[in-house]
């Protein structure tokens, strides 16, 4: 028996103007966003913007639906949107922000699990990292270098 450890790294930032004017930015426009969720079951709205290498920001926020898995996450609906709208721009950056109608969401929310696997996909295709940041509605602010640190032992085309 072996025992394997794997160590991920993330950087805190206590508040979003810690961060450069161009996350606060993107991050800004995530809010924005937000407002747009259609979330009338969870009432839990998420808001992603995707900065791309040829500067346009691509932005979503989640779509729910009666039939439950039905719906899409916010950051699936702006990596797929960037996807087909500029298939061939690299994402350079990634702007995550929650909030909940019912409370205040003070934490980092990272995306979902299949979110993660949907943005390790497009750095696999980009041959390049995506920086990402991700919190609450308030408050302290994740970065992360690349996609790879939220999802250790990650599924991707090389096992197939
Ligand atoms: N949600 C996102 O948009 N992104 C995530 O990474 C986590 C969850 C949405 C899905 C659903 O509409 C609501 O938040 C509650 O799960």
């Amino acid at each position: 028996m072996k025992e394997i450890t794997i160590t991920t790294k993330f950087s805190s930032f206590d508040t979003l103007q810690e961060l450069p004017t161009d996350i606060q930015a993107i991050m800004e426009q995530a809010v924005a966003i937000r407002k747009t969720a259609y979330a009338p079951y969870s009432k839990f709205r998420v808001g992603a913007a995707i900065l791309l290498d040829n500067g346009k920001v691509v932005l979503g926020s989640n779509q729910e639906n009666a039939a439950y898995p039905s719906g899409l996450c916010a950051e699936r609906v702006a990596i797929f949107q960037a996807g087909a709208i500029y298939p061939d721009a690299k994402i350079v950056k990634m702007a995550i922000t929650a909030a909940s109608d019912t409370n205040t969401t003070a934490s980092p929310i990272p995306p979902c699990g299949a979110c993660r696997q949907s943005i390790a996909e497009y750095e696999f295709k980009q041959e390049q990292p995506i920086e990402i940041y991700f919190m609450g509605e308030i408050g302290v602010v994740y970065k992360s270098d690349s996609l790879k640190n939220l999802l250790p032992l990650l599924f991707d085309k090389n096992f197939l």
